[in-house]
């Protein structure tokens, strides 16, 4: 019996990571995606039971759990170098010249892309990936082994057996456009500030602390670099060939030519291609490709004499900035923008620009009236880069010599709502703390609360929150319930039918259950899921409104920046009353008849372990149960565990440690009595 167990999680493992492989690294899926789960789903299952049957690189660890404290130091064993950069032909041709000078036999250039991610190194031993250490300052990087190993286009263990014993691979760790596009929109919703861009978001998420968050995002990574005594080949393209069949992902772009003009062609297809890929690059890197040249090319203090990058050039352009205008964000978040002299900028006309934030402002010392820099990178919103100071017009006041243009000063209120600003420690964006009565904020607050995921009013747009805020006939959610229809009729573009259409879509909101309520209301940083939590563990509104800060901390995955944010919600006497009137609507703000008969204490402060097969219940429901009863599903039995469930084919192992402990073991029947 245990064999057979054994064997399956060997087979899984193997399964699993084959089809990781194809989807990740080959992008080629060969089952769904329903499949796949299912078979993780078996393996974590049995692992739990069999932790002793765990394989070391078994694909379960790649959805991660452990958390690291604190990331270990860990010298490099290869120095991690940086590269030369060069921005221009010219540049490029002096380098070709010095490599020519210096090689007496004919040489190959490899090109790759320059991947504009985070540097980490992988050593490998007898085929299993044993560290992961970020790049640090060169000599020594952070071990991030645990968080890497969620990543899953990285080879827990290489394929085929004729890889080096031991070897350390390199390469650039990202976050894929559309992954990061994804988290700015979650954290959008939830009233968070956005990440600023992919290769930040890529080496904040590595840092992560819990690694389960860190599979959670969608990390990828490029291999561009093989490091060893005993590597198969003396030259560094078939070396990555190689790294290749060992299942490291090495992109498909790069290429080898033996010409400074292969190079050039390569640069010009790719400054016009990069548009298109997934992930941000910022240039290209040129390597020489025999391993005896490099050596006799050598290196400089920094860099190796034998590769190089070239950046790619952002297209920038000078033009006058006629004035700073502010933004208010949905969140109260304040954006200031640059209005220029439109100019001709890559192809459009550029009219703003994007000023970041005080900060930023104050390090350039812009000013209303400055020539200024304006630049396209792989960003679609351009941005100042710098001011031409030599065209700062002098004089005008009593010094001669002192500026004409008055240094920026940043507002220090709303310009919607003229509150005074706040600006939190550490955060760069200055807020608007007028959550109530702010114009954008309100109305985007509506926005939110009519939301498909939230109430699902459609027949309520942007055009018509704004159209009936403008028109002063809603200020806040709960003036959306007394709306009248002779008010409406009198709108432009509000014909009867409109008019039923909208009023019919907010009467039928009414019946939307209480956790999308709770989330459709807006706090600060409550997502989906935290609101679910919130309603299945309080149950009603009144409760969760009088809980304290520990007691929210008792709910599960709330830290204490939600904790507080929820009571500082609670505190505030206007969303009490705004709730106050919601309940006299008819909103939900309790769980149903039917969401309480399934949900109970009956079984608080009690842990349950599940093993073997159910009749009436699948596994998943079964956990599910417990918990909406509010026990506690824990994955192996000890002395604490209150009850086991057994079902059929309980593994011997469990049933006899849950004899010697003492733990009761009961069946599914019996289990049903105790929640009934
Ligand atoms: S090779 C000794 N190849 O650029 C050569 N680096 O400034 C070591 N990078 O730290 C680097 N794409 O993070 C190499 N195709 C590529 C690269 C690449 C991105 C990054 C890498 C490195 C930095 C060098």
């Amino acid at each position: 019996m245990s064999e057979s167990i054994q064997h399956r999680i060997e087979e899984l493992s193997k399964k699993i990571e084959e089809h990781n492989y194809n989807y990740y690294v080959l992008s080629n899926p060969t089952i769904s995606d329903y499949d796949f789960d299912m078979m993780l789903e078996e393996l974590i299952r049995l692992e739990k039971e069999h932790p002793e049957y765990q394989l070391p690189d078994s694909p379960s660890l790649r959805v991660g759990g452990q958390i690291t404290k604190e990331f270990k130091t860990v010298k490099h064993k290869y120095p991690m170098l940086s590269l030369g950069n060069t921005y221009s032909e010219e540049e490029l041709n002096d380098f070709d010249d010095r490599v020519k000078k210096a090689l007496t036999e004919p040489y190959e250039y490899v090109c790759e892309l320059k991947y504009d991610g985070v540097a980490i190194g992988l050593t490998y031993k007898h085929g299993r990936l044993v560290q992961a250490v970020t790049r640090g300052d060169g000599e020594q990087g952070d071990d991030v082994t645990t968080n890497v190993k969620t990543i899953k286009s990285i080879p827990l263990k290489l394929r085929g057996n004729n890889y080096p014993n031991e070897f350390e691979i390199r390469g650039e760790i990202f976050m894929p456009r559309s992954s990061f596009d994804e988290i700015n929109k979650e954290r959008e919703e939830i009233g968070d500030a956005p990440l600023a861009n992919p290769r930040n978001a890529a080496s904040g998420t590595l840092k992560m602390q819990d690694s389960a968050q860190v599979a959670k995002r969608n990390l990828d990574c490029y291999l561009y670099f093989v490091l060893g005594e005993t590597l198969p080949h003396q030259s560094h393209y078939e070396n990555l060939l190689a790294a290749k069949s060992w299942g490291f992902k090495v992109p498909e772009s790069v290429i080898k030519t033996n010409s400074i003009q292969g190079v050039f062609q390569f640069i010009n297809k790719w400054d016009v291609e990069r548009a298109d890929l997934e992930f941000d690059i910022d240039g290209v890197v040129l390597k020489v490709n025999s391993y005896e040249q490099q050596k006799a090319l050598g290196f400089t203090a920094k860099s190796p004499r034998w590769a190089i990058a070239y950046k790619f050039k952002a297209q920038r352009v000078a033009t006058i900035l006629e004035s700073i205008s502010y933004q208010v964000g949905r969140t109260g978040a304040i954006t200031p923008v640059a209005n220029l002299k439109p100019v001709l900028l890559a192809g459009t006309t550029v009219k703003r620009a994007s000023l970041h934030n005080a900060d930023i402002i104050e390090k350039l010392d812009v000013r209303v009236g400055d020539t200024v820099f304006v630049e396209k990178g792989g960003e679609i919103i351009p941005k100042i880069v710098g001011v031409d100071e030599s065209k700062r017009p002098v004089g005008g006041g009593s010094d001669l010599f002192a500026s004409a243009l008055e240094p920026t000063k940043y507002i220090t209120h709303c310009p919607e709502c003229n509150a005074e600003l706040i600006r939190n420690e550490g955060e760069a964006n200055h807020y608007c703390p007028n959550e109530l009565a702010c114009p954008p904020q309100v109305k985007g607050k509506m926005e939110h609360f009519v939301s498909r995921k939230a109430m699902d009013i459609d027949s309520l747009g942007g055009e018509t929150i704004a159209q009936l805020y403008d028109a002063g006939l809603i200020k806040n959610i709960a003036d959306l319930y007394e709306l009248k229809k002779e008010d409406l009729l009198q709108l432009e573009r509000m014909a009867e039918k409109s008019v039923n259409n909208l009023l019919a879509g907010i009467e039928a909101s009414k019946a939307i259950t209480f956790e999308r309520v709770l989330y459709a209301i807006g706090i600060r940083h409550i997502g989906e899921t935290t609101a679910k939590k919130l309603a299945y563990y309080f149950k009603n509104i009144d409760a969760l409104e009088k809980a304290t800060v520990e007691q929210l901390l008792e709910v599960g995955d709330i830290g204490e920046k939600i904790a507080q944010t929820i009571v500082e919600y609670f505190k505030d006497q206007r969303n009490i009353e705004i709730i106050e009137r919601l309940k006299k609507h008819g909103l939900q703000f309790q769980l149903s008849e039917e969401q309480l008969t399934n949900t109970s204490d009956k079984l608080k402060d009690l842990s349950f372990v599940v093993s073997g097969v159910f009749s009436k219940f699948s596994r998943d429901d079964l956990k599910k149960a417990i918990e909406q009863n509010g026990g506690k599903n824990v994955g192996s039995i000890s002395g604490k565990t209150s009850y086991v469930i057994a079902g059929e084919n309980m593994g011997p192992e469990k049933l006899k440690k849950a004899e010697k402990l003492g733990v009761p073991i009961i069946s599914e029947d019996d289990f049903i009595k105790m929640i009934n």
